[in-house]
């Protein structure tokens, strides 16, 4: 509403703006980001147990962000890497072939 008062764009646009890219969120957001894919390829080689594993360790459910700040978590419908199913992305870097113990030392590295 604010930047609608300074600027005179309408709240309707900056909201709709502010929402349609990823780069805009309306909550505070996590220092990384990682993302689980739920999609179909990575669905069957384990993807859920994955999402479960990472929301778990982070202490977050789908789209919330750790109390350090630290990371948000978000699932995603697929990640355009099916080939390394199940498959997650912490930031820009992607990992492949994913089980439940390689996430906490991936995690780890994202300080
Ligand atoms: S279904 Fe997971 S990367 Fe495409």
């Amino acid at each position: 509403m604010e930047l609608s008062q300074r600027t005179g764009i309408p709240a309707s646009r900056i909201y709709g703006v502010a929402t349609f890219y990823e780069q805009f969120h309306l909550e505070p957001h996590g220092r990384h980001t990682v993302r689980c894919c739920r999609g179909t390829a990575c669905h069957v080689r384990g993807g859920h147990g994955m999402i479960q594993a990472v929301s778990r360790m982070l202490g977050v459910s789908d789209g919330q962000t750790t109390e350090d700040m630290r990371f948000t978590f978000e699932t995603v419908a697929c990640l355009g890497t099916c080939f390394l199913a199940p498959v997650i992305m912490v930031d820009n870097d992607y990992y492949g072939n994913m089980t439940s113990t390689k996430v906490r030392d991936i995690l780890e590295r994202y300080k």
